[in-house]
């Protein structure tokens, strides 16, 4: 197993900073700041829209709400400018403004392959789940005439099957994402289509 950008930290943030968080005005600045690909931009988005979602669905407070959001949010924002360093920029950011630890670690470790740090929280699992995700069922929404429109996971999963579509998308992170998180591809798919930011 290689760890290209291999983060080889084992604590991220501090206990210290538990509860601190960005603000919504905070946040999107910084993304205006650091990121001038706009698709980009959509596709941090839509994963912190998935994991708000994901978080209301599982009835948490409101705090822990936006601290998912917030990890879906910014978990690439360094990924514009500084792509050798994605994503340690960020991390070092975050960590500077004193931010709290589980955003951090949740960033820390959504591609365990690339960054050697596993996901270990339910909000870890599920930012490496929704990352990969999104994107797929993004590109395939595109591919398709009625967009989102009437869009079944067996469609999603058919186009999985189908190598040479949205190649870049590892289909082995898919499945090893699904089952560190303990839940199927299907119904990670099914959450993703029901609940995508579509613009
Ligand atoms: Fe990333
Ligand atoms: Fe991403």
């Amino acid at each position: 197993m290689e760890f290209s950008h291999a983060l080889n930290r084992k604590e991220f943030g501090s206990e210290e900073n538990l509860g601190n968080v960005l603000n919504d005005a905070e946040s999107m600045s910084l993304l205006t700041d650091w990121v001038k690909n706009e698709k980009l931009v959509f596709h941090m988005k839509q994963v912190g829209h998935l994991m708000k979602a994901y978080a209301i669905f599982k009835g948490y407070d409101a705090e822990t709400q936006h601290m998912w959001y917030l990890s879906g949010l910014l978990h690439d924002a360094d990924w514009d400018q500084w792509p050798d360093h994605h994503c340690r920029k960020i991390i070092e950011e975050l960590e500077a403004r004193k931010i709290d630890p589980r955003i951090i670690k949740a960033i820390a470790s959504h591609g365990p392959r690339y960054f050697g740090v596993d996901p270990t929280t339910e909000m870890d699992k599920m930012l490496y789940a929704f990352d990969e995700l999104s994107g797929f069922v993004h590109a395939y929404s595109i591919m398709r005439p009625q967009g989102y429109e009437e869009m079944e996971v067996k469609g999603v999963k058919k186009r999985l099957k189908d190598k040479a579509f949205a190649a870049q998308v590892s289909r082995e992170d898919i499945a090893d994402a699904s089952e560190r998180a303990g839940i199927s591809v299907d119904e990670l798919i099914e959450f993703v289509v029901k609940n995508q930011l579509r613009k």
